[in-house]
């Protein structure tokens, strides 16, 4: 039998290097309150986004919830519904009441146009995601933003080193939040951290998730929760990013080659991209959902597991299906993401293109 291939595999630096750090955790008997290895993270995120503050936090769900309260939103938010639960739970989590509007079916993120048709008295932001880490059409979304006085959130889950246009995604909208779950590029096990520029809404951040307390560890009108990122965690996420270049080169090289292979088939499509991408997910879209179904099929069957991602559209489990998004609908049923990690090799994807091209 086939070893098993998933998605994805959570990559694992040299335990040697680990330990290095976390014999510093012992020297120095600090285990999280914004410690050593904490700060050193923060400090090597800045080398990837010109944002003014960046907040690292124990995962993006609670990071969207937090930026959603340091921003004060009370009311509709405007939002995808091709996206993980996450995106749309932490609105509802919020008292927020999300309001879909359709996706592009090229670059699968949310159309500019779609949001301005759903724009209401109540609407009070907008919270796009940039799907696989494609950038979303930031500039119309921000004109769209100016226009009708309201805030952006940027769910910037898989969108580490996005670029759009050669600047960092993570630059655009009044909050970001990236990811740093043990599957994505960077990770701290569980974890992820929250970009601005905006001076209180950092301020604001950073108490509402340190219960509360200002620098000086007084209470001021806001309650806040625990949401701290641990020194366990940092350690993992400067490792990640001292090999995120090597990795990355792995994953677009894997990328390309599924690209190379699959591109002679017209019963498959690829996600137009619109800037630079980490290129960990390879999203394939079929021209059915049968047809869909039985590669999945097929390639379970081989021991490889490709990902329903995202399935289902959104609307269809917070919205009781009362808005139709077809697009959105559409694509989750025949979309999936192939497997890829730096411990994917071209033998594997041979295998999984040849399986895909004889089945189709
Ligand atoms: C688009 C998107 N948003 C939010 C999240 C939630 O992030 P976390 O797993 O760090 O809580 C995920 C998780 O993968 C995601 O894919």
């Amino acid at each position: 039998m086939k070893p098993q291939l998933f998605i994805t595999k959570s990559y694992l630096p040299p335990k040697e290097e680990y330990l290095e750090l976390l014999s510093l955790i012992w020297d120095n008997h600090i285990l999280t309150n914004e410690g050593e290895l904490y700060k050193r993270f923060q400090e090597l995120l800045k080398g990837y986004s010109n944002s003014k503050y960046i907040i690292p936090l124990v995962n993006g769900a609670i990071a969207l919830q937090l930026a959603i309260r340091a921003l004060e939103l009370q009311g509709e938010i405007i939002t995808t519904p091709f996206s993980h639960f996450a995106s749309s739970g932490s609105l509802v989590w919020e008292g927020c009441k999300p309001v879909y509007a359709d996706i592009d079916p090229q670059t699968l993120n949310i159309d500019p146009l779609e949001i301005e048709k759903r724009i209401t008295k109540k609407t009070v932001g907008i919270l796009a995601v940039h799907v696989y880490g494609n950038p979303c059409d930031v500039e119309q979304i921000a004109l769209v933003s100016k226009k009708h006085n309201i805030k952006i959130i940027y769910d910037a889950a898989h969108a580490f080193g996005s670029t759009y246009k050669n600047r960092y995604v993570t630059e655009f909208g009044d909050v970001s939040m990236v990811s740093f779950h043990s599957t994505k590029i960077i990770h701290t096990i569980e974890g992820a951290a929250l970009y601005t520029s905006g001076k209180t809404i950092n301020e604001r951040i950073k108490k509402l998730s340190y219960f509360g307390m200002d620098n000086n560890r007084q209470f001021k009108q806001i309650y806040g929760t625990n949401a701290k990122m641990s020194e366990f965690a940092a350690a993992m996420g400067i490792l990640s990013i001292k090999h995120f270049e090597a990795n990355k080169s792995i994953l677009k090289e894997n990328f390309e080659h599924y690209h190379l292979l699959l591109n002679v088939s017209n019963r498959i499509s690829f996600q137009k991209l619109s800037g630079e991408i980490n290129y960990l997910y390879v999203p394939v879209i079929f021209e059915s959902k049968l047809l869909k179904k039985k590669i999945k099929q097929v390639l379970e069957s081989n021991n490889i597991f490709p990902r329903e991602y995202f399935y289902p559209s959104l609307e269809s489990i917070f919205n009781n299906h009362k808005q139709s998004c077809l697009i959105s609908k559409s694509i989750s049923e025949r979309i999936l993401c192939l497997p890829n990690s730096v411990y994917v090799n071209k033998d594997d994807i041979n295998n999984v293109c040849r399986l895909i091209l004889d089945n189709i």
